[in-house]
C-alpha cells in the first residue's frame, strides 16, 4: 500500500493487476495516475475495484490515458447523454436492447482493422450476472507479449517484418455495419510482431477472425501461419480470466492483450457494462 492508501497487487502470473483504495470520483493527482499508468503498461489489464462513478467521471478518467474514440454504433448503443460511452448489455427496455449483447464473443484486439487501433478499452461494470452465487459473464484475456516471448527464435526471425492484412469488411459481425462505416475502414496492414509503444516489448498482433492474409505470402501459407500463431496466443499459459464485480473499472491494453467475452448468461441474469475506448497510435 502506498502513502495515499492505494494498494496495487498482481492477480496472477499472466497479467492483470488489482487496484484498491482509490476513488475515481475524486480528482487524481499526477503521481497516483502515474502509478496506475505504470501498472497498466506493465501488466496489460488493471482492475480498479469498487467504483461508484458517474459517466462524466468515467469520461474524465479515461481522458487521462488519451483521446476518446467513439464507437461507430454509438448512435444505437451509446448512452443518450454521453455517446462516448458504449453499452454492452443483454438488458432490454420497451422490448429493445439497450446495448450490444454479443460484443467481443471471439478472441480479438479491439479495432485491429483500423489504421490507428485504440490504445485501451475501459468498461465500468454496472451490473454483473450472477446465478446461485456464481458470477457469470467473465472476460478472458490472452497476453500477446508472453506469447511472443515463448516463440522459438526461428519463428521470431521468420515473422520479423511480416505484415498481417486486416479487413473490416471480411467478417460477419453481430451488428452489421452500414456502408459508410465499411468505407471508413478500408483494409490495413500491421506488423505481426508489433512493438509496444510504451514498453518496447514485442506483441503477437493477430487473431484468426480478423487477419485475412499476410502481405506478399501465398494464401495457403498465410492461412496456416495465421492459424498457428492465433492458436499459440490463446494457450492456457497466456490466459487470465477476469471475474467481474459490480463497480470494477477494468482497463486493458489492446497491444499487450487479446480478449474474449464469455457469453454464459442470459436473462433474467443481467449484464451491463459502460465501455469507453481510448485512441492509440499507428502500430510499428
Ligand atoms: C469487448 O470485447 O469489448 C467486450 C468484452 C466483454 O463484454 O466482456
Amino acid at each position: 500500500m502506498n502513502s495515499a492508501g492505494i494498494a496495487i497487487r498482481s492477480l496472477g502470473p499472466v497479467a492483470a493487476t488489482e487496484i484498491t483504495g482509490i476513488d475515481l470520483a475524486q480528482p487524481l493527482d499526477e503521481q497516483t495516475f502515474a502509478e496506475i499508468e505504470t501498472a497498466f503498461n506493465q501488466s496489460g489489464v488493471i482492475a480498479i475495484r469498487d467504483q461508484k462513478i458517474t459517466p462524466a467521471q468515467q469520461i474524465a478518467f479515461s481522458q487521462r490515458f488519451g483521446e476518446i474514440e467513439v464507437n461507430y454504433n454509438s448512435g444505437k448503443y451509446g448512452l443518450p447523454e454521453h455517446p462516448e460511452i458504449y453499452r454492452i448489455s443483454n438488458i432490454t427496455k420497451d422490448q429493445k436492447p439497450i446495448g450490444s449483447r454479443r460484443t467481443g464473443e471471439n478472441w480479438h484486439s479491439d479495432m485491429i482493422y483500423s489504421a490507428r487501433p485504440p490504445r485501451a478499452t475501459m468498461p465500468h461494470a454496472i451490473e454483473v450476472p450472477e446465478l446461485h452465487g456464481l458470477m457469470l459473464g467473465d472476460t478472458a484475456f490472452a497476453n500477446t507479449s508472453a506469447a511472443y516471448d515463448a516463440l522459438p527464435e526461428s519463428m521470431k526471425l521468420h515473422i520479423d517484418g511480416m505484415e498481417g492484412i486486416f479487413d473490416f469488411a471480411s467478417r460477419t459481425r453481430s451488428e452489421a455495419p452500414d456502408a459508410a462505416t465499411v468505407k471508413r475502414y478500408p483494409p490495413v496492414q500491421h506488423p505481426i510482431a508489433r512493438t509496444h509503444p510504451f514498453t518496447g516489448r514485442k506483441c503477437l498482433y493477430m487473431n484468426r477472425d480478423d487477419c485475412t492474409g499476410i502481405a506478399g505470402m501465398p494464401r495457403e501459407d498465410a492461412e496456416a501461419l495465421i492459424v498457428a500463431l492465433s492458436d499459440h496466443v490463446i494457450k492456457p499459459e497466456f490466459v487470465y480470466r477476469h471475474k467481474w464485480r459490480e463497480g470494477d473499472v477494468v482497463i486493458w491494453d489492446n497491444c499487450t492483450m487479446q480478449h474474449k467475452a464469455i457469453l454464459d448468461y442470459d436473462l433474467p441474469q443481467r449484464r451491463l457494462m459502460h465501455r469507453m475506448t481510448i485512441a492509440g497510435s499507428v502500430p510499428v
